[in-house]
């Protein structure tokens, strides 16, 4: 069933779990998420970029996650926006279907940042939709960094108290030293588990995680072993995922861990049969890798068995 993101991630904040928001881009990589949730028994978010709508055209986006939630009314699940880049790109959503939207004006500098994010709660609230919003900016974080520095680029606690009461927003991204796609740390991964907890002792309300794609060894080496090259990648280690749910993390984005375990699957078949074109081939398998990908994942971050 089509729900808000705000009725998840309200019982995973409340109940403290973590829920994964998966990013699709078609038909196969929404089933395969489906299929995960179906095995777990997980609430589910799924989620679009802008460039993944402008892929699959936005009424296809719904249409799938329609279609999909329909089959499977068992399974709530919230149609989120990834990255929503302007208070015109939010509304499209909201309009199209969405249930929940990312306005990701973190870029900006803070009272820009707020007074956009403002604007979207106000007409995303009129609908029923949920709102999440940036705080700092996504990066890994080295040994050497000074305080000063860290204190540039990451979330600041007490204005993420202060954005927080001032758009009524619903869900709020700190970066706390996580990026986005496979090469996110330099040295030893480190995150900064107190300032997250600083952030959710001063705001209450539930957290996310951007950039989270573990990239296990099992994913990693399925890539290698396809003749891929992920070298010098690394994720966030399940540890750390766990003890960022523990620190108030409740929205976990992957999306990363997803593409890596399907174009696994699809290389190695490809190696292995190359006289193959029946696209199902491929396919098929492929989903299910990333099927297995997914269902661990709900295992490590706690919403199996959650509905
Ligand atoms: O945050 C980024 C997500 O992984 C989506 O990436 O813009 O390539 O669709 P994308
Ligand atoms: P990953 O690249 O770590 O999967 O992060 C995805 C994400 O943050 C989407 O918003
Ligand atoms: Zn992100």
């Amino acid at each position: 069933m089509l729900v808000s993101g705000v009725e998840i991630l309200q019982k995973a904040h409340k109940e403290g779990y973590g829920v994964g928001a998966f990013n699709f881009v078609n038909f196969e990589m929404l089933n395969a998420i489906f299929q995960a949730a179906i095995q777990k028994n997980s609430p589910l978010i799924v989620q679009a970029s802008e460039g993944a709508i402008k892929y699959m055209g936005i009424d296809m986006a719904v249409g799938l996650v329609k279609i999909l939630s329909e089959r499977y009314p068992f399974i709530p699940v919230a149609l989120h926006l990834d990255h929503g880049t302007s208070y015109e790109s939010c509304v499209k959503a909201i309009r199209a279907g969405f249930t929940s939207v990312m306005i990701d004006a973190s870029h900006h500098p803070f009272e820009e940042n707020l007074k956009e994010t403002k604007r979207v709660v106000e007409v995303a609230h009129t609908c029923g939709i949920g709102v999440e919003a940036e705080l700092g900016r996504l990066m890994g974080i080295e040994d050497n960094i000074s305080v000063s520095e860290k204190d540039a680029v990451l979330v600041n606690p007490k204005e993420a108290e202060v954005f927080v009461k001032e758009t009524g927003v619903d869900y709020l991204a700190p970066a706390i030293g996580t990026s986005h796609g496979a090469f996110k740390f330099k040295g030893e991964p480190q995150l900064d588990f107190k300032r997250l907890v600083e952030v959710k002792k001063l705001t209450n309300i539930p957290l996310v995680l951007h950039g989270a794609s573990a990239i296990p060894d099992s994913v990693r080496e399925a890539f290698l072993s396809s003749g891929g090259d992920l070298k010098g990648s690394k994720g966030v280690p399940f540890a750390f995922l766990q003890e960022a749910i523990k620190g108030g993390i409740n929205k976990i984005n992957t999306d990363t861990d997803l593409r890596i375990a399907y174009m696994a699957e699809v290389r190695r078949i490809g190696n292995e049969n190359n006289t193959e074109f029946d696209l199902r081939k491929f396919f098929s398998p492929a989903a299910t890798a990333m099927t297995k990908v997914i269902a661990e994942r709900m295992d490590i971050l706690g919403s199996s068995n959650k509905i």
